[in-house]
């Protein structure tokens, strides 16, 4: 499909998708989004595709261009969904350059395992000709990998910002203008947010500042439809700003999650808020029973919090499930110091707290030393002394 005269999409639908990186739903299906930039001069390809489509993609891309006239590859990031396919192209035209910044530069060889790839490292403001087309490059780490980086041709105002203000969304209109479903396409869009940034927030105000230097009428993304200047741009963008935009709150959010098999980590739970409260009677503290929550809300408030809780009973030697299953939802990119006390009821054994122990100390949180249990049903003296435990908490602050 034709983005301008000189730049066509190539991408590969997959519609039938339903899970992505094995953690992301794809209610939607997903797109690998590919393009071609022809110059007076030679040709440049945007990224190639997931190795199970090279077949669809390549057939995309001799519709546009003889691969024999392609002068140069840019991979924007080289996560395999998008450089799947570099050593089957390679293959077809070995004199192909690859344009990647300095830290995708480095992996290269491990994603073709080809001893001898050809390529040139790009750095911030570097531009590269195509004859009349001209490429900038626009270094932007984190957006999502530490190699990202944003491609703009100047004489078109197009951007290629690989998966940034991208989507899993697929129709085989391309352009956003031709999007029928708009709630689905925002839902996907969130969602993707929500996977792909939502541990990169300052990042991502970095990234719109970037593309507010050059205001692209197209920017092509590397999932998910093409977004234009008039048609979904402007929300996408407003939707990145307001969700990374750090929210000012003006008390702490200190949650505690449990789970409780006959009410005595219940009963401890908010023995323990009691105490946090009695130091910070502003404070929100939330009190969650894990099974009975959603787990999206959970882990929001986790990743959100300014310090949390976390009780289990030992079932088996070990912590229950769902609060492993929390715990597998933390941003870990995010979650380094973040202080966490633990506690827990236990009959016979109790490894539950000092196995969580473990895992919250491989996440770098600033663990509190002591940790709170009670053998079987706690007694009013308990109760007393998990409140004293929630005041201390509170005062390590
Ligand atoms: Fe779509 Fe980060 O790869």
């Amino acid at each position: 499909m034709k983005i301008t005269d000189s730049i066509h999409y190539v991408g590969v639908l997959n519609p039938n998708l339903r899970v992505f990186d094995i953690v992301m739903k794809t209610e939607y299906g997903t797109s690998y989004n590919a393009y071609v930039v022809n110059g007076s001069e030679g040709s440049a390809l945007i990224d190639t595709s997931h190795l199970t489509f090279f077949e669809y993609y390549l057939d995309n891309v001799k519709k546009v261009t003889d691969i024999s006239k392609v002068k140069y590859l840019v991979m924007n990031h080289n996560e395999p969904d998008h450089s799947g396919a570099i050593a089957k192209l390679l293959e077809i035209n070995p004199d192909i350059t690859i344009l990647t910044s300095q830290a995708g530069s480095i992996y290269l060889k491990n994603i073709t395992n080809l001893p001898d790839v050809k390529y040139q490292v790009v750095k911030d403001g570097d531009t590269i000709s195509l004859g009349d087309k001209t490429l900038r490059f626009m270094i932007a780490p984190f957006l999502h990998w530490p190699d990202s980086m944003f491609t703009f041709v100047e004489e078109e105002n197009v951007i290629f910002t690989c998966d940034f203000l991208g989507s899993h969304y697929c129709e085989p209109q391309v352009l956003d203008t031709k999007v029928p479903y708009k709630n689905a396409y925002e839902v996907a869009f969130k969602g993707y947010y929500d996977a792909i940034f939502g541990p990169f927030k300052p990042y991502v105000l970095k990234g719109l500042e970037k593309l507010a230097t050059v205001d692209p009428d197209f920017v092509c993304t590397s999932h998910g439809p093409v977004l234009t200047k008039g048609g979904l741009l402007e929300y996408a963008k407003e939707q990145y700003l307001k969700w990374s935009t750090p929210q000012v709150r003006e008390n702490k959010l200190i949650p505690i999650f449990y789970c409780s098999a006959y009410g005595n980590t219940g009963l401890i739970a908010n023995a323990i808020a009691q105490g946090i409260k009695n130091i910070y009677p502003q404070a929100d503290v939330p009190v969650y029973n894990v099974i009975e929550n959603d787990m999206d809300k959970l882990s929001a408030d986790l990743n959100a919090s300014d310090a949390f809780l976390l009780g289990s009973p030992t079932l088996n030697r070990d912590a229950v499930p769902p609060i492993w299953s929390l715990l597998c939802h933390v941003d870990a990119v995010n979650i380094q110091k973040r202080p966490v006390a633990l506690f827990g009821s236990f009959g016979w054994s109790g490894e539950a707290c000092q196995n969580l122990a473990v895992r919250l100390t491989s996440l770098k949180t600033n663990l509190y030393p002591d940790m709170f249990k009670v053998t079987f049903v706690p007694s009013q003296t308990d109760l007393e002394n998990a409140t004293k435990f929630g005041e201390e908490f509170a005062k390590s602050l």
